[in-house]
């Protein structure tokens, strides 16, 4: 326990939670989710889901990960000895959302390929569905590896366990500085080309644009807390893990809020890109906002390539910048996703870093393989629909219960982050976690079972 690793700096930690939580969440899902519920309005739950669960549950997270030292099995495990079930049910999530989440960035990696030339050519979901991922309905055909997945695949595990056998000092840290900056940078440039694109102003509209009649919909609130907990990557064990490393004397409150209000930054800035982008081909090609929006695989995938075929000129230049993006995002929160499981296995069985990477990055990354098969996006669409829908905000209520309730032990944490931080919480804290988070998730998913099992 004394020579844990650590960060080296207080902004090495803070890009790489950073890292981790900006991804696909902030460049695809964002977007679509805003303007699906509600648009302009959308950002009243939103807020009051990042101020009330999202940022209250980082500190919580950081708070136990500094504290108990530990992955999140053993973070849990030292705060009471039956809890350490609830550290696993993070990692297993965790586990199973990397399996999916590379495969991603594989096809962002032959996608920033095939920018250049725009290879897609001009039907592109056509390209994506028939030519790339070689989709069948033959199911005598739908277990054969399709190359052109498989081999970026094997450069993203390649990659992302290269990484992990470095270390957090030497390997996350330093991935994450060079990353994130270069990231920050790439995305800007693409987003200012985005607003100054003709139609631009008519994509803005149609995301901002308030609907306050959505915001009375209870779906509209599951979709901003599932959004933010999805995109602060937290009930996942992973920011524990993290803050695992952090040095004894760390502002960890601060921390959580730069985190928060970062990755919130940046997914506004991802949504004034898509919609601009998005207004930008509506107009070329004399249709509404509307009837071009999409989210997800197909925003990215199929819309994206469109609009880089539309652009007046560097069409490959931005191309490449979009799916780069993309890599570094993915890469970054990918290799968070890793850590969790890996630090999991490596303590609790005692093994070295490097056995746990081995073993841990291997398993995950031969599931992966299901997922770069020609049968690959009905798996991966079923793992991610079951994922959002019981996995993150369910794993989300059971630990803010446990902790608040169960063991009651907000106090004792409480104590623990007011001692090392500048900013001190207060009673809201306490009353985020312990009333307004269980009371808005429990209703949540007591809805969401009622409408998906009765
Ligand atoms: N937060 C990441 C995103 O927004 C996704 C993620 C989820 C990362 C879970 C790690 C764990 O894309
Ligand atoms: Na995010």
């Amino acid at each position: 326990m004394e020579n844990r690793a650590q960060w080296g700096t207080r902004a090495g930690f803070i890009l790489a939670a950073v890292g981790s939580a900006i991804g696909l969440g902030n460049i695809w899902r964002f977007p679509a989710v805003a303007y699906d519920n509600g648009g302009g309005a959308f950002f009243i739950p939103y807020l009051f889901a990042l101020l009330t669960a999202g940022i209250p549950i980082l500190i919580l997270e950081f708070t136990i990960g500094h504290k108990f030292r530990g992955s999140a099995p053993l973070s849990f495990f030292r705060m009471n000895k039956k809890m350490e079930w609830l550290g696993w049910w993070g990692v297993i999530v965790a586990f199973v959302i990397s399996t999916y989440y590379a495969v991603i960035i594989a096809w962002a990696i032959s996608y920033s390929y095939f920018a250049f030339n725009q290879s897609w050519g001009s039907d592109t979901e056509a390209f994506l569905f028939n030519d790339y991922l070689k989709l069948t309905v033959d199911p005598g055909q739908t277990g054969s590896i399709v190359p052109g997945v498989f081999l970026p695949l094997i450069a993203v595990w390649i990659i992302t366990l290269g990484v992990l056998l470095a270390g957090v000092k030497k390997g996350i840290e330093r991935a994450n500085k060079i990353f994130i900056p270069t990231l920050v940078v790439l995305f800007l440039i693409i987003v200012i080309r985005a607003v100054t694109l003709p139609g631009a102003a008519e994509g803005l509209n149609a995301f901002f644009t308030p609907n306050f009649d959505s915001i009375t919909s209870g779906s509209v609130w599951v979709a901003a807390y599932g959004q933010i907990f999805f995109s602060l990557s937290i009930a996942f064990a992973i920011m524990i893990t993290y803050s695992s490393y952090l040095p004894k004397k760390s502002d960890i409150t601060n921390n959580a809020f730069i985190t928060g209000f970062g990755n919130s930054a940046f997914e506004l800035l991802a949504g004034i890109g898509v919609f601009s982008a998005l207004g930008f081909m509506a107009q070329q090609q004399g249709l509404t906002v509307g009837e071009v929006v999409s989210g997800g695989v197909g925003l990215a995938f199929v819309v994206f390539p469109q609009i880089i075929n539309e652009f007046p000129a560097l069409n490959g230049l931005f191309g490449f910048l979009f799916f780069a993006s993309l890599v570094l995002a993915g890469l970054s929160s990918l290799i968070s996703i890793s850590e969790t499981y890996v630090a999991g296995v490596s303590e609790k069985f005692g093994i070295s870093r490097t056995k746990a990477v081995l073993i841990g990055g291997g398993v995950s990354s031969i599931i992966s393989i299901l997922f770069a098969t020609q049968g690959g996006l009905f798996f991966l669409d079923a793992a991610d629909y079951f994922i959002n829908q019981f996995g993150i905000a369910f794993v989300g209520l059971v630990e803010v219960v446990v902790v608040a309730w169960v063991l009651r032990e907000l106090n004792t944490l409480e104590s623990h982050a007011n001692g090392i931080s500048d900013i001190s919480l207060k009673y809201w804290w306490k009353a985020c976690l312990g009333v307004i988070t269980p009371l808005v998730l429990g209703y949540m998913m007591f809805d969401l079972f009622k409408t998906n099992l009765l």
